[in-house]
């Protein structure tokens, strides 16, 4: 990573008459902006027909941000295959799962299955690695552009194959397969592995390990993309870097688990969705998120916006100083790079109506006022690179599980996964307690407290997991619905939840969903959710007016082991998160009013930096602990150095 913050963002000066190219340098240097990504969507012009390249005007790019010290994210273009390439080999083209065969004439029009676009990716990517290995401005490869946005999953028989073929080699025999799927319930045993298909448009509800397998098999065949253009780059290029931009946090197409493994550095991509009443807590989840992909080192925000997006049904530009405050929070999460979509918003095409550094309206505008005063404070602020952000509670969260709830023949249609997780992430947020984020089968010794919010999945080694951690003095609270079934979505039968029941000390009969909300013993409310449970040692601390458990806890080895049977409104889910919190002794990272987000990042030599973020519309005092207080202005961030 770099000795420095970088700063910049797509830059894309093939949608621009060549005399624009050093304005938009000079001003990138007005701006503080060291780096750039570029090539991302240029595959049509550096390969303008089959096997004919074209990079004179692509060299003339990357020597002018040699010239003025602009580095690259050196971008393979293979998200945005050219029309040549649709042309000729039409069987490429996505086929979605009602059978449609998409067409080129937008973006990431490909089967990530289709040998023909692997070979063709692999063939642009090493013209391009060959010849800018050793180029002055390069400074890290940005594979593609984010994997599996808009063709995650592909239907078609080249898929189909793709799949049996995975399948037969995560199954010992069609036996096994057959059992893991449950095929006995329908009909639907499978005597030959040609049987076996993508789950495709059907009468009613599919296979659920059929639909389960599929999206593993999906987010894989994305990952083998990435590691074959990223192995071909290491070969050309040994030491330059690698990554693709996730989409973490907001898209759960690919297991991000295991596309950051493959990574030399996680980058990842945030927006804020406008119709979330705080969608800077939202930027915080992914901002946790890619720090904890990333095993808690630094990472890259490869994209966010300046202001509005053009994807949302209402486009809400931000408000004056919301850049600042978002951009400033990605860092003090964790992040060495800011970096948007897009350099200069585009006269045409599909994102015109995006904000970008530049905007339409030029530098007298106070998007360029805020970009260039962002630029020149990420330069002051240079020290906090490498810097990182240490957390005492942990998040569980896992994509197998989240694809495994999303088969739509569930209890109730209210149990997000998802969403459970975020609000759960917001009651900490709130707190003024940090999190990461972290895998079942993650190591979770440095933690004391983890929650699980909603793990409807989990396998034998990740029940065995948390019941260690409680074991050895950890404290966990688990949500309703979770630790349901095992990693095929069979149920673990003898009461739920399965895999912890004995942890928990509690078992259940039934689930109980509800239409409204549900009234607690303790003056709490549940909603959507109850279940029918008993206690088995665990001690109750909460009922409903039955007098069955709401909120137990259980003693386990020397820790507590939570669980919830409901959903607890807001307030009520932050009361109990108060009290495991408390119970766990973690603390918040400094005493701070309602809506001021604080977090601390720190270098091993004590060096410290606690970011003081005040969302609200008054002046806010924060006091660090040990330290003088600090009033942060109205929509101010502070840093506080220490
Ligand atoms: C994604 C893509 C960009 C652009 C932005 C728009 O992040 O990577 O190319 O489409 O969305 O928000």
């Amino acid at each position: 990573m770099p000795d420095v913050i970088a700063y910049g963002g797509d830059w894309n000066p093939e949608q621009w008459p060549e005399e624009t190219w050093e304005q938009d340098v000079a001003l990138m240097r007005e701006a503080g902006v060291n780096r750039v990504s570029v090539g991302i969507f240029s595959w049509s012009l550096l390969e303008p027909a089959e096997g004919v390249f074209d990079f004179g005007w692509f060299d003339r790019v990357m020597d002018l941000l040699a010239t003025n010290g602009i580095k690259a994210n050196l971008a393979t273009p293979t998200a945005a295959p050219p029309p040549w390439f649709g042309d000729a080999y039409p069987e490429a083209l996505p086929v979605d799962a009602d059978g449609r065969r998409l067409t080129h004439g937008s973006r990431q029009g490909f089967c990530p299955s289709s040998p023909i676009y692997r070979e063709k990716a692999l063939r642009i990517a090493e013209q391009l690695a060959t010849r800018y290995r050793d180029h002055e401005a390069l400074a890290l490869w940005h594979v593609h552009n984010e994997y599996g946005c808009h063709n995650a999953r592909c239907f078609c028989d080249t898929s189909a194959a793709a799949f049996r073929a995975w399948l037969r080699s995560h199954y010992a025999s069609l036996d096994a397969l057959n059992d893991a799927w449950g095929t006995a319930f329908w009909s639907q045993r499978y005597s030959d592995w040609a049987q076996i298909l993508p789950p495709r448009a059907t009468p009613t509800f599919p296979n659920p390990g059929q639909q389960l397998d599929f999206r593993r098999f999906s987010s894989d065949a994305l990952i083998e993309l990435y590691t074959a253009e990223r192995d071909l780059l290491r070969k050309i290029a040994p030491g330059v870097p690698a990554t693709t931009n996730l989409m973490a946090g907001a898209h759960w197409d690919m297991d991000c688990w295991a596309f950051a493994a493959e990574m030399d550095v996680v980058s990842t991509d945030h927006y804020l969705i406008g119709a979330r009443a705080e969608p800077h807590i939202d930027l915080a989840f992914a901002a946790d998120y890619a720090r904890s992909l990333n095993g808690g080192r630094p990472w890259l925000l490869m994209e966010h916006s300046t202001s509005a997006v053009n994807w949302q049904p209402r486009n809400r530009a931000k408000a004056p100083g919301e850049l600042r405050r978002n951009s400033l929070t990605h860092l003090a999460r964790g992040a060495d790079g800011i970096m948007y979509f897009q350099w200069r918003a585009s006269r045409a095409g599909a994102e015109k109506w995006h904000s970008a550094m530049l905007p339409h309206a030029g530098t007298n505008t106070k998007i360029w006022r805020e970009v260039t005063a962002l630029g020149a404070e990420l330069a002051r602020l240079a020290d906090v690179a490498g810097s990182t952000v240490s957390a005492d509670v942990a998040i569980l969260i896992d994509h197998s599980s989240v694809w495994a709830q999303d088969h739509p023949a569930q209890p109730s249609v209210d149990m997000d996964p998802v969403e459970e997780a975020k609000r759960w992430h917001a009651a900490l947020w709130r707190a003024g307690v940090t999190c990461d984020l972290a895998h079942p089968e993650g190591d979770l010794t440095g933690y004391r407290l983890v929650l699980v919010p909603a793990l409807y999945l989990v396998s034998d080694a990740g029940a065995a997991n948390l019941a260690r951690f409680v074991e050895r003095g950890g404290v966990a609270l688990v949500g309703p619905y979770s630790g349901i079934v095992d990693e095929y979505d069979r149920v673990r039968l003898g009461g739920y939840p399965g895999a912890w029941r004995d942890l928990l000390g509690v078992s259940v009969e039934e689930f109980f969903p509800l239409d409204g909300p549900i009234a607690l013993a303790s003056g709490a409310s549940g909603t959507a959710w109850s279940e029918v449970a008993h206690a088995a040692g665990a001690k109750v601390l909460d009922t409903y007016a039955t007098g069955e458990p709401a909120w137990t806890r259980n003693e386990w080895g020397d820790g507590f082991a939570h669980y919830l049977t409901t959903r607890l409104d807001d307030d009520g889910l932050a009361e109990v998160i108060a009290a495991v919190v408390a119970e766990a002794g973690v603390e918040p990272v400094a005493a701070a009013p309602a809506g001021v987000e604080v977090v601390r990042r720190s270098h091993a030599d004590g060096r410290s930096y606690l970011f003081a973020v005040n969302h609200t519309g008054e002046d806010a005092v924060v006091i660090p602990p040990g330290g003088d207080p600090v009033t942060v202005a109205a929509g101010d961030v502070h840093v506080i150095y220490a």
